[in-house]
């Protein structure tokens, strides 16, 4: 059973900034699958590998949308983005130590990424972008 689940509320109304989201979405519920069925290290590994690429990268995409926009907030969201690419990669270290993120510190990361940060601080440049008849 999926962790998080997309929803209406979560578009900005920027497809491919959507897409993208819907793919973070379906990669976090694989690697919730890999952890549920202890799957071997590499696997989960290899997800937080793909995850943190796939989520510089669509960082990236945000952020050239805000900066060609002349999105005033660009600096504080970039460094939220900053932030969670910092906790995937210590989450992903700990993965290699005895003391792996439990799944409790792991739902917390997951919700302000899809709660708070997708639900509420990109819905500001997707309103931006709105206003601006740009989205
Ligand atoms: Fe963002």
């Amino acid at each position: 059973m999926p962790i998080i689940q997309w929803q209406e509320s979560y578009a900005t109304g920027i497809q491919i900034i959507d897409d993208q989201h819907r793919q973070l979405f379906q990669t976090i519920n694989e690697l919730f699958d890999l952890i549920q069925t202890d799957a071997a290290l590499p696997q989960i590994l290899g997800n937080l590998d793909f995850l943190l690429a796939y989520a510089v990268n669509h960082f990236q995409t945000e952020e050239s949308f805000m900066a060609e926009s002349g999105y005033p907030d660009l600096s504080e969201h970039h460094d939220e983005h900053r932030r969670l690419v910092e906790r995937i990669h210590t989450i992903r270290a700990r993965f290699s130590t005895p003391e792996p993120p439990t799944p409790l510190e792991l739902s917390r990361m997951v919700s302000e990424w899809t709660s708070h940060h997708i639900g509420e601080v990109d819905m500001g440049y997707a309103s931006f972008l709105k206003r601006r008849g740009e989205a």
